[in-house]
């Protein structure tokens, strides 16, 4: 398989997904750096999607923080309290915030002022500790759909081991 970022925005979602999922399982096959990892998850869902913003924020205080990185795209905020926001609300919760707009989401954040949507996909490492939670911001309305969120989970099923 090509290790290159592609865009796949040209297929049809769940085809796109599925390509995506297979690139991302073989170019980390074997790799147990959590970094590593969730710079090239970045780097990949970013390019074949090409939303404002894909990635990362690590859990720096359990319960408490989170601090941004690794990730793609226009600047993030550097740190958001556990709570706060869409990110901050999946680090609580431990639930994916699929949230078609954002201006509807009480105490959403304004890193980017052209988000219009998101999804923040909570992160948990083999022990079952939260860890991270994965974030992605579309311009558009309504850009992400249950299908992201199965394809997303799975895909950051890889911190738990499995
Ligand atoms: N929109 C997020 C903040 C993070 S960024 O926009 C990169 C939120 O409300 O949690």
């Amino acid at each position: 398989m090509s290790e290159t970022t592609n865009d796949l925005r040209h297929l049809p979602k769940p085809e796109a997904w599925r390509q995506l999922e297979a690139q991302i399982q073989s170019i980390l096959d074997g790799m147990d750096d959590d970094i590593t990892a969730m710079s090239t998850i970045s780097c990949l869902v970013h390019h074949a999607f090409n939303h404002l913003w894909t990635g990362f924020y690590r859990v720096v205080t359990p319960g408490k923080l989170l601090r941004v990185g690794p990730y793609q795209g226009t600047l993030g905020c550097l740190e958001i309290p556990f709570g706060k926001g869409v990110c901050g609300t999946a680090a609580a919760t431990g639930k994916t915030q699929l949230v078609p707009d954002v201006h509807a989401f009480p105490g959403h954040i304004t890193c980017d002022s052209r988000s219009a949507s998101e999804i923040v996909v909570p992160v948990f490492n083999r022990q079952g500790a939260l860890i991270a939670v994965f974030d992605i911001d579309s311009a558009q309305l309504g850009a992400f759909d249950p299908v992201d969120q199965v394809h997303l989970e799975r895909v950051l099923e890889r911190f738990r081991g499995t």
